[in-house]
């Protein structure tokens, strides 16, 4: 979503910034700009679209100085325009501030200030809070000597919502504000130089010296260094950490787009997830970061698995592999809900929060909800640096590598992996025998082989979606652990495709879907040989008889399928759970070649942000 990144040292600033506005794309924008401060005073340049268009408008009026500000924004508060875009200035024009978050109470704000007289430019929550920090610094005396820190903390004082900002005012040329409240900032420490990014990748190419701010923190930086304070009453201080974060494992290489590279990375990333993981000797799984003891793990009597999007459809596979392996009930709670809900829980209850950011704000909340009524709260979470990390109370990270692609790949079928070690520990603690538990471990240790000989497929794949070019629909079908497939499978589609798509329990298909059926509708069955095969071919049939298109996603060696099916795409024979991931990433080539197809932007889609920061 927003992205901010800010620049005090002794290089140009606007290299450095559209270099770190580039990095952070992948979060999702429709516009970007810049201001930096120098001998001239405060120059803002903004432009709505790609970074590209605004970098063409820099090329020619480039901007010099060493201390800079910027932001890709992704509209909340009006449209995506030029003028709406960050950073946005205050009524002297002096000060300009890029942000994250929402300002809730800007309504109110607003009005007090045109009653004051000001008058605003644009539609946006941030000119509110840029026009009130530049109220404070006003009415301060002039040699205030913390003028501008001072100025943003009055102002935030008066301010509801959430923010991660940076402020700079030309006459305190030699400074900028970072705060932070609900949305991240981290500070960035090289050599003779600081940096604040909404994340960490922005900053990757300079330094690895970093800290995350806290809520309530305000960092103030100049030439000898920061100082921090706080709006809360808790005790200031900046915990510092090197990141392990290679800037260059986020190039595409040879792939022409990130989720195709993200898709073949897939027998890696799975590796990943399990790798140092698996208890040969005892057939079982260990997981060091859920930080609970073999007694809290055993008394544990009900999982509660939250999420939003792919992160959530990885839970649904989840519950079933849980509940099928370990027999504890498991339940899924959109994460936007549950964070409204009063859903029963009592302290056997434990919650996991799947994401792959670390920083959607609806899981975010989820966990603090949780948090709040007591509940341990567990993270499976790609971001080792993100704020789920940081606010649970254990975990297991993915360890996928980055995921810039907006469309979740490799990040689900390490989610269902980590959750299939879940279900083997609490099984193996229950009544799972160790030759089940063996069997379980060979099949997860198979997996990336596996994968790699679906990927084998892409160019078969790539035809189907040929076929297919003109449907306006599409249908995706699976029952068990592949309705959560038929779920993602849709998503994907839908998501870069544009095209509309539905996943259904295969069963639900006679309760209304089929109305949907016809000749220009392709239905996408997902049937590998599972106890549920034989129902799902009468479903399939039933398409059919209705001239509906079928794709099959089914098991190698299945010949039969062939007499039903229009288009069939193998996988390999495996396990129920082991099939749900072999499964999704036909589905996920699937979507990847239709959106090449139809010419759509596959990795930054319309309207559509990698992380969902606001609620
Ligand atoms: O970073 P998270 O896993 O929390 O993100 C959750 C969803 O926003 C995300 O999975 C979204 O649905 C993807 N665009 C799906 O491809």
């Amino acid at each position: 979503m927003c992205g901010i990144v800010a620049y005090l040292g002794d290089k140009e600033a606007q290299p450095v910034l559209l270099e770190g506005l580039r990095r952070l794309e992948y979060r999702g924008y429709d516009s970007s700009g810049i201001a930096v401060l120098n001998g001239k005073g405060l120059e803002v340049t903004k432009k709505v679209g790609r970074i590209q268009q605004l970098e063409r408008v820099l090329a020619v009026r480039p901007l010099h100085g060493s201390l800079g500000i910027s932001h890709t924004r992704w509209a909340t508060h009006g449209k995506a325009t030029d003028v709406n875009a960050h950073p946005h200035t205050d009524a002297s024009g002096k000060l300009a501030i890029v942000h994250n978050g929402i300002i809730e109470n800007y309504g109110i704000l607003k009005k007090k200030l045109i009653d004051k007289g000001f008058q605003f430019r644009t539609e946006t929550d941030t000119e509110v809070l840029a026009f009130l920090i530049g109220f404070h610094f006003d009415t301060l005396d002039t040699d205030t000597e913390n003028r501008l820190e001072m100025a943003v903390m009055e102002a935030l004082r008066e301010v509801t919502g959430t923010y991660g900002l940076v402020a700079i005012h030309q006459d305190q040329p030699g400074l900028m504000v970072g705060a932070r409240r609900g949305s991240p900032l981290v500070l960035g420490i090289g050599k003779h130089e600081h940096f604040l990014a909404s994340d960490v990748s922005a900053m990757a190419a300079h330094t690895q010296t970093v800290a995350h701010l806290r809520d309530f923190d305000v960092v103030t930086i100049d030439r000898n260094g920061y100082r921090l304070k706080s709006l809360s009453q808790n005790k200031v201080g900046l915990e510092i950490s090197k990141i392990d974060y290679q800037s260059g494992e986020a190039e595409m290489g040879d792939f022409p787009h990130f989720m195709l590279k993200e898709i073949f990375e897939q027998p890696i990333s799975i590796q990943n997830a399990f790798r140092g993981r698996l208890n040969l000797d005892e057939s079982t799984a260990q997981l060091g970061g859920l930080n609970l003891t073999p007694q809290d793990l055993r008394e544990i009597d009900r999982i509660v698995i939250t999420g939003c999007g792919t992160a959530l459809h990885a839970g649904l596979v989840g519950e079933y592999i849980i509940e099928s392996m370990a027999h504890v009930p498991v339940e899924i709670e959109w994460a936007s809900e549950f964070r409204l809900r009063n859903s029963p829980m009592d302290r056997r209850t434990l919650v996991l929060a799947v994401s792959q950011s670390g920083e959607t704000e609806d899981t975010l909340g989820a966990l603090r909800e949780a948090r709040r009524k007591g509940h341990r709260v567990l993270g499976i979470c790609n971001n080792v640096a993100s704020t789920l990390a940081r606010e649970t109370d254990g975990g297991v990270y993915m360890y996928a590598g980055p995921e810039v692609s907006v469309a979740a790949t490799k990040s689900f079928t390490s989610q269902v992996v980590i959750f299939a070690l879940l279900a083997l520990l609490l099984g193996r603690m229950r009544f799972l025998s160790a030759s089940q538990g063996r069997g379980i471990i060979e099949a997860i240790e198979a997996l990336p082989d596996q994968i790699t000989q679906v990927l084998r497929q892409s160019a078969h794949i790539r035809k189907i979606a040929e076929k297919y070019r003109n449907a306006n629909s599409m249908l995706f079908f699976g029952r068990q652990m592949q309705f959560g497939i038929a779920l993602e499978g849709a998503l994907k589609m839908k998501e870069i495709t544009y095209i509309h798509a539905g996943g259904h329990p295969t069963a639900e298909l006679k309760h209304g879907i089929i109305a949907l059926v016809d000749e220009k509708t392709p239905s996408v069955f997902l049937c590998p040989k599972d106890g549920a095969y034989d129902k799902n071919i009468n479903n399939l049939q039933q398409v059919k008889a209705r001239k509906g298109p079928v794709i099959a996603v089914a098991t190698e060696g299945n010949e039969e399928i062939r007499n039903h099916a229009d288009d069939i795409i193998y996988i390999p024979d495996a396990p129920d759970f082991a099939a749900a991931i072999l499964s999704v990433v036909p589905l996920q080539l699937f979507a990847y070649h239709m959106a090449v197809i139809l010419g759509r932007d596959v990795d930054k889609p319309r309207n559509l942000a990698k992380s969902v920061t606001v609620p």
